[in-house]
């Protein structure tokens, strides 16, 4: 048992959030403003936006505009997602400050998401980890499918840990571990975890679980219980994957917040103004509030 002291938790709801909403291009105004309202909360990072395709993603396609329109507060990391050097380039034009990149353990989600292979996706990354490095930009990696895969099911830890390492080499300064679909269980989560924590040490891996099963907290908490001290939730639950069909948002931050502050782990998070602003982002998509938490407090 290695609980930490400290956790961070990076805000994934303007991006992983928001890229999945059916409807209508939600207003770049109230991106901004959730943008602003979760750094209020004490929120120090938050994924902000996504510099992929508009063909792919309509929901993303503003992502200059909300780079430039945020208030920005000091002390805090805005990043967004890059799968490419344009996209990198791109970002970078826009003032960002963090990006990441996206692979998948999985091959068959690797296409359906990315449109190339495991391999290709990581020749891909190269050139914008060398642009990364030259512009001195974090870049954080994310591996998809990690506890299981829509198009191929289950999905060894090896090959986990595998492109995870191949990430880790190439310089993501950490590694994002995505039950994309949130199959996992929490045993499952642990072994998966402790396969990765042989090639890329624990200090650098983030806990990336949507909870479509409602098995995201339990998986959470077996994998805190291993030193993983970096958690990416969602206010209100918000969200889900365009390329992984019937899958629900991240585990919702106001659940992750409620559940760490009874273990007595500092996160440096206002969970009353969080419920606030997920009740409030709730109301503005006409969506359901997919936090317990959020539901229990809110008044
Ligand atoms: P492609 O079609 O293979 O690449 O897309 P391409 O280079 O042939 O480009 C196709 C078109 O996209 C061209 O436009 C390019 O100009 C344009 P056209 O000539 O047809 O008019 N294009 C771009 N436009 C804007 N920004 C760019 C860019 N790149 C190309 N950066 C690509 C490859 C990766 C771009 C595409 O497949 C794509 O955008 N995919 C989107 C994937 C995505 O956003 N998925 C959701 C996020 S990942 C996720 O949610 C999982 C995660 O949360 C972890 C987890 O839960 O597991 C992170
Ligand atoms: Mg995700």
């Amino acid at each position: 048992m290695a609980f930490p002291k400290q956790v961070r938790l990076v805000e994934m709801s303007p991006r992983d959030g928001l890229q999945n909403e059916a409807g209508p291009v939600i207003a770049t105004r109230i991106k901004t403003q959730l943008i602003e309202r979760l750094a209020d909360c004490g929120l120090i990072h938050i994924e902000s936006a996504s510099f992929v395709s508009p063909k792919w993603v309509p929901q993303m396609g503003d992502a200059a505009e909300v780079m430039a329109g945020i208030k920005r507060k000091a002390g805090v990391r805005y990043s967004v997602l890059t799968p490419n050097l344009r996209g990198f380039e791109n970002a970078l034009a826009a003032g960002v400050g963090e990006v990441a990149v996206f692979g998948a353990a999985s091959e068959s989600f690797s296409q359906k998401n990315i449109n190339c292979s495991i391999a290709e996706s990581l020749e891909r990354f190269q050139p914008v980890m060398d642009a990364a490095r030259k512009h001195n930009i974090p870049v954080r990696g994310y591996v998809s499918t990690v506890l299981g895969c829509p198009y191929e099911g289950d999905i060894a830890p090896e090959q986990v840990a595998k492109v995870a390492k191949n990430l880790a080499d190439m310089g993501c300064y950490e590694i994002s571990l995505g039950d994309t679909i949130g199959t996992g269980t929490p045993l499952k989560a642990k072994r998966m975890l402790e396969a990765v924590a042989k090639h890329v040490p624990v200090e650098r891996l983030a806990a990336h679980f949507h909870d479509t099963y409602g098995q995201a907290l339990a998986n959470l908490y077996a994998v805190v219980e291993e030193g993983v001290a970096v958690i990416d939730a969602s206010v209100a639950g918000l969200g889900g994957c365009p390329y992984a069909n019937g899958a629900s948002g991240n585990v919702a931050t106001e659940d992750v917040l409620y559940m760490l502050n009874g273990l007595g782990i500092s996160t440096g998070v206002d969970l009353n103004q969080l419920v606030a602003t997920g009740e409030w982002i709730s109301g503005q998509l006409n969506r359901h509030n997919g936090s317990k938490v959020g539901q229990a407090l809110h008044p």
